[in-house]
């Protein structure tokens, strides 16, 4: 079983207040630091890209879990790799030949994860299974933070978890979208280990402990 882990999504950050707020994960139990990036093609919205993204590794001292939301991400894996992207993942729905995209993304030196919109089955997934890092699963519809967490998900992990275990692999499953204390147990009841939290988190009075809260109740 693997370790539950706990990534902020910075798109919920104070973005005049980055360096405050990324230091603020670094010092706490959070594991990684997630980071959207969106085109206004893939997703209805732009959200920032790499000078952003360097300047969150300059201080960050955990590893960057990159969310591609972009069009044809294969035309810049190689920069996202370099500007310090530890975990790349890209959306299924975005890039046509995905078995060449991972491959990409393990040869710039990440590791490759592959994200299902809502809709998508995660029988696709079947025969690229054992590639896959880590597969994410969005609970809403991509674009936005601050949104409803659609139940449909429980199901969704449930199939996943029982493929992955069907072909002997370890595969992370990572929730994102109105990730709470609410449902984050029942996530992991139903096999995911891997959660995004950035409104809950960064709306709260007591970040730090919101995140110690989370990780508490996904060990529990
Ligand atoms: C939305 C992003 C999410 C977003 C989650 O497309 O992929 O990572 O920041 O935000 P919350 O936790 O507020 O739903
Ligand atoms: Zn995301």
């Amino acid at each position: 079983m693997n370790s539950k882990l706990i990534a902020p999504s910075i798109l919920a950050a104070d973005f005049a207040n980055l360096q405050r707020d990324i230091e603020m994960v670094n010092r706490s139990e959070a594991d990684w630091f997630h980071i959207d990036v969106m085109d206004g093609h893939f997703v209805p919205n732009i959200s920032y890209g790499m000078p952003v993204i360097q300047a969150i590794k300059k201080h960050a001292t955990k590893p960057l879990d990159v969310h591609l939301m972009i069009e044809k991400p294969e035309r810049y894996i190689e920069e996202f790799a370099k500007i310090g992207a530890d975990i790349i993942t890209v959306h299924y729905e975005s890039t046509i030949h995905l078995h060449r995209t991972l491959t990409q993304i393990e040869d710039a030196g990440c590791k490759a994860g592959v994200v299902l919109n809502l809709t998508t089955p995660v029988s696709v997934l079947e025969d690229i299974l054992p590639k896959c890092y880590m597969v994410l699963l969005m609970s809403i519809n991509p674009g936005f933070g601050g949104q409803k967490f659609e139940d449909m998900t429980y199901k969704r992990v449930i199939k996943l978890r029982e493929m992955i275990n069907q072909q002997g692999l370890d595969t992370r499953i990572e929730i994102d979208g109105g990730v709470t204390n609410k449902n984050i147990k029942e996530l992991v009841n139903a096999g995911a280990d891997t959660f995004v939290a950035g409104s809950y988190i960064f709306k709260s009075n007591n970040q730090i402990e919101t995140i110690k809260d989370l990780k508490a109740i996904a060990n529990s």
